[in-house]
């Protein structure tokens, strides 16, 4: 319904504007081309009413006679479709080139207008002429001259009418040229916007339709290089991303029931054996502490992915006070003591020597601090070197985390943050998730900060992450 309203509007807009314009131009055109005409038959007149004049006063003289003067009346009066009359130089009528006005011949015509004449001025009137015309008619009055003297006046009568008529046939051409113009370019518009604006639109909508009813794959197959254009392709890469948010989300459920299901299934095995008695006396407390295990590996799951799927509906706000950023590494990393100990492990810690405060939710850099640490410890080999540095420079702080080990490889770096993202699976222990980057970074990003790893002239492994540096 929209659609074809926003395609009439735009026909009816352009429609109305080029209607206004070629009636314009009509307009002009016929006003131009009346005042031409005007002056055109003006001159004419002007030039055979000299001829005539000529005429006549070679009549006057005796040199033509009346039939011959009456002939170049009635020839002048067909070729200009006029009336012509000639009259003396008291104003009596002595030829009229119309049968009709015989009966007005010996009669004054002028009475008025003869001073004027004689004064040689030719006059131009809209006038019945003292009832000699039915209707008015334009009359040209033009004086006869011969060696300076006044000799007469020649008439020149057109009925406006009769002149009218080769200038309507003008007007009828415009005007039907104007409305043919006006047809053919509505047509065009229409045409033309249905191809360029209304179907590639409708297209697009159509698309979104599917897309909205699920499927996810549709495109739309627009290659016009106006904003259109543009429109499509935003739409299509928007349709991408749509696509792969769908695809993320079906390889987190998959990677979620997969974590699940493989402690579940070891859990019930073991307590299935010990039910059945399959798993002997002796042996249940060594399988019993193994279920505990699992079921342990599972809270930290289910406590991770409820932390990723808080921080990513936005539901935790962070609760940002001062804290010396020294004083939560040490906190940290004392949780980590036995495992050190266990793995017989070298650990430096370099903090900056003042007290630096940043502005953090403690609980949370914690919580990344705890997972690099983690990780560290994890990828690690037995007896390895791990340093920890704090470094105040500016407005921020870097922490980094190193641990010598195997680096981490260059297509890597940037999946390593991704949810479930474990690197060659047979390697990591089976206490890995693939969660805790993406925490890490969750929250670091949260902060407002960058976090990022290197890899140490290829026998170490560094996360660096910045925080901002606590007003005093
Ligand atoms: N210090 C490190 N040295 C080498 N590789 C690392 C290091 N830290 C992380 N990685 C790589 O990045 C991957 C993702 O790490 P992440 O912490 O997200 O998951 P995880 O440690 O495997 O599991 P989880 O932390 O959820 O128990 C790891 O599987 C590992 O391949
Ligand atoms: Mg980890």
């Amino acid at each position: 319904m929209k659609k074809k309203s926003l395609f009439s509007k735009m026909v009816a807009t352009y429609t109305i504007i080029i209607t206004i314009s070629f009636v314009i131009l009509a307009a002009f055109l016929s006003f131009w081309f009346q005042g031409y005409y005007f002056e055109e038959r003006e001159k004419q007149l002007s030039s055979e009413a000299q001829l005539v004049a000529n005429s006549a006063v070679q009549y006057l003289y005796g040199e033509i006679s009346l039939s011959e003067i009456n002939d170049v009346l009635i020839h002048t009066s067909k070729y200009t479709s006029s009336d012509i009359m000639l009259s003396d130089n008291y104003g009596y009528v002595y030829a009229a080139s119309s049968p009709k006005h015989k009966k007005i011949i010996g009669t004054q015509l002028l009475t008025e207008d003869l001073k004027e004449l004689r004064m040689g001025k030719a006059i131009k009137k809209k006038d019945i002429f003292n009832n000699i015309f039915s209707v008015p008619v334009h009359i040209y009055e033009v004086p006869v001259f011969y060696r300076g003297i006044f000799q007469g006046t020649v008439f020149i009568s057109t009925n406006m009418n009769e002149i009218k008529e080769p200038l309507n046939r003008v007007y009828v051409i415009i005007w039907i040229s104007a409305i043919l113009a006006i047809v053919l370019s509505s047509i065009v518009i229409y045409y033309f916007s249905q191809k360029i604006i209304v179907s590639p639109l409708a297209k697009i909508n159509n698309v979104a339709d599917k897309i909205s009813k699920g499927e996810v794959g549709k495109r739309v197959d627009i290659n016009s290089n106006d904003e259109i254009g543009e429109l499509a392709n935003s739409f299509n890469s928007m349709a991408d991303s749509l696509e792969q948010v769908e695809e993320n989300r079906r390889t987190f459920i998959s990677n979620v029931s997969h974590e699940l299901r493989s402690p579940i299934t070891s859990i019930k095995g073991f307590i299935g054996g010990i039910l059945d008695g399959i798993i002997p006396k002796e042996k249940e407390k060594y399988y019993l502490s193994v279920t505990y295990e699992e079921i342990q590996r599972l809270t930290r799951l289910i406590n991770d992915l409820l932390d990723l799927s808080a921080i990513e509906a936005g539901k935790f706000t962070l609760n940002l006070q001062k804290y010396d950023i020294n004083e939560i590494v040490r906190l940290s990393i004392i949780k980590f003591e036995a495992i050190i100990k266990s793995k017989k492990l070298n650990v430096n810690i370099w903090l900056d020597d003042d007290d630096v405060f940043v502005l953090v939710d403690r609980d949370k850099i914690i919580q990344v601090l705890t997972n690099l640490i983690d990780n560290a410890i994890k990828y690690v080999s037995d007896g390895g070197n791990i340093e920890i540095t704090t470094k105040a420079k500016g407005q921020k702080v870097f922490v980094s985390i190193y641990n010598d080990g195997a680096s981490i490889p260059q297509d890597e770096v940037n999946q390593i943050w991704e949810r479930f993202y474990k690197s060659d699976k047979s390697r990591t222990s089976k206490i890995s998730t693939g969660l805790g980057l993406s925490i890490v970074r969750r929250i670091i990003v949260q902060h407002g900060e960058e976090v990022w790893v290197e890899n140490v002239d290829k026998k170490g492994v560094k996360f660096i992450f910045t925080l901002k540096v606590a007003e005093k």
